[in-house]
């Protein structure tokens, strides 16, 4: 009997894009006694980690869910120090990601963030618009059911100017219309702190996301639990709603 080819065993492929939650701040202060703001601080560093981590695994694109559409109706204090965080974390961070080749973009109504915070970004977009290695999604006052409707009304605008048959609208294109357009959806949704919900965080492009829910509080995770992360997702089967044979 002849001996079976042995079928070369390839490493599965890592996530392209991976995108976080991250959640559990306010808890992480709350365990030790001091305030929410706290938490966050803390949860800087963990964020600083784990883009350094994406470029050295690979991964091209990293979206981070650093404040939703709801976000907004915590108290004032909370808001303004979780704004002065970002301002922080942009002008401290810009040289170095622009030097590392990494590309920044912004998702999130810009309309509601204050005018310094909104140039900030248009900065740090402007100035590593040309870079490739890793590119860091920054979802920021951003809600996945606004980007929808919002993304609605351009084609109803399209369509009512007699430019759009409505017949044309495809997922493709609705898709262009969002503000995530050019970015592939993300392979891997990483939720920390235990909540398994999404929260309004890209509900369109989750659609076959693989989910990972993680118990630690963001300021505790680490580079290793991403890699442990992306080692389940190598160790899933993605079916596309085939069957998988
Ligand atoms: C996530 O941590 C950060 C933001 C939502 C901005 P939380 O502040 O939601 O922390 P928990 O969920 O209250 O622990
Ligand atoms: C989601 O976390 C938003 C971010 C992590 C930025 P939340 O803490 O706001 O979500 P819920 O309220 O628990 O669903
Ligand atoms: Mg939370």
């Amino acid at each position: 009997m002849s001996q079976p080819i042995a079928s070369p065993v390839l490493a599965p492929a890592p996530p392209r894009h991976v995108a976080i939650i991250m959640d559990g701040n306010g808890r992480w202060a709350k365990a030790r006694g001091l305030p929410r703001n706290l938490g966050h601080r803390q949860g800087v560093d963990a964020v600083r980690e784990v883009v350094r981590t994406c470029r050295r695994l690979g991964i091209e694109y990293l979206t981070l869910y650093a404040f939703s559409s709801e976000n907004w109706k915590r108290p004032e204090s909370e808001v303004n120090g979780l704004m002065e965080l970002l301002r922080l974390y942009i002008r401290r961070e810009l040289d170095e990601l622009a030097r590392n080749d990494v590309c920044i973009r912004m998702i999130g109504d810009r309309s509601r963030l204050a005018p310094d915070i909104v140039e900030l970004i248009t900065e740090a977009e402007a100035k590593t618009q040309n870079n490739h290695t890793l590119t860091l999604v920054i979802a920021l006052s951003y809600g996945g059911q606004d980007e929808i409707v919002e993304a609605c009304r351009r084609l109803a605008e399209q369509v009512a100017a007699g430019k759009l048959s409505p017949q044309d609208i495809t997922t493709t294109s609705f898709a262009n219309h969002l503000q995530t357009a050019g970015i592939p959806d993300p392979d891997m949704i990483i939720r920390t702190s235990g909540e398994q919900r999404l929260s309004n965080f890209l509900i369109w492009q989750s659609a076959y996301s693989e989910l990972i829910f993680v118990d630690k509080l963001w300021p505790d995770f680490s580079s290793q639990d991403l890699a442990a992360a992306v080692e389940e997702f190598q160790r899933r089967e993605r079916r596309y709603g085939g069957s998988g044979e």
